[in-house]
């Protein structure tokens, strides 16, 4: 298997109001005494502008937590990929599994707003995972090359792209999955993606998201096949995201 630069990218969620901005200013001054680790931050739609002027003149990248599949046009409240391009954002985030339950997106709304992001210049972060009751019955390998099949657009072969494997059970419940599970899954994606892209799945780096805390990121990072982290509610304190980004370096 081959080591990939590792990247630690920080999922907001719906946290943060102007207060949070000294979070990523202590961030920014604790990151330049690392190497070795990318940094993303990806905050909510409100603070990006705020953020990205945070961030300038920093090697930490920004990112959208979603986005809408068309470029503009009559649709209240969303946000396209070339807006958040436009505010300096380089990533963005699609299918995570709130996105999915709790505005119903499937895999191919999932697919159209990769290939959108990719249309806008930016890197995807597309995010697969199983629900406790599907682990239960033995069926999270299947659930994650069904996503993978319909989530990720053919373009992947050619374009930057980032994967997440987050269980769902796993998600902002401070349980993890064992070392072994998370082994399996990612080499599990490896094969799929290999088989589908060939020589160019090498170029995907595969996270793992899923209660990532200081106390457990360097067991979860050293697992083979994982190159790097979606951190969620660790993400919010400085303090505690560039533990997370240390234990990769
Ligand atoms: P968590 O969230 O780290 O708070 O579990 C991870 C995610 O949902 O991306």
């Amino acid at each position: 298997m081959t080591t990939r630069r590792k990247l630690v990218a920080g999922n907001w969620k719906m946290n943060g109001l102007k207060a949070s901005l000294s979070e990523v200013r202590a961030m920014v001054d604790g990151a330049k005494a690392l190497s070795g680790v990318d940094l993303s931050i990806c905050p909510p739609a409100t603070l990006i502008s705020a953020v990205a002027s945070a961030l300038e003149g920093s090697a930490i990248g920004l990112g959208g937590q979603d986005c809408h599949a068309e470029r503009s046009g009559a649709f209240t409240g969303d946000i396209s990929p070339e807006m958040l391009a436009d505010t300096g954002a380089g990533f963005v985030i699609v299918g995570h599994s709130e996105r999915r339950a709790g505005h119903g997106e499937t895999d191919a709304v999932v697919a159209a707003k990769a290939s959108a992001a990719y249309r806008a210049g930016l890197t995807p972060i597309i995010c697969v995972g199983e629900s406790l009751e599907q682990r239960d019955r033995g069926e999270t390998l299947a659930v994650i090359a069904g996503q993978l099949a319909g989530s990720i657009p053919d373009a992947a072969a050619t374009t930057p792209t980032v994967i997440a494997y987050e269980p769902i059970w796993a998600i902002g419940t401070g349980r993890t999955p064992t070392t072994a599970q998370v082994a399996e899954v990612h080499a599990a994606m490896v094969a799929t993606l290999q088989q589908r892209f060939g020589a160019a799945a090498e170029g995907i780096r595969l996270l793992y998201g899923g209660s990532v805390k200081p106390e457990n990121a360097r067991e979860l990072m050293h697992v083979p096949g994982v190159d790097g982290a979606l951190v969620g509610g660790a993400s919010l304190k400085a303090g505690d995201f560039l533990k997370i980004a240390a234990a990769c370096a």
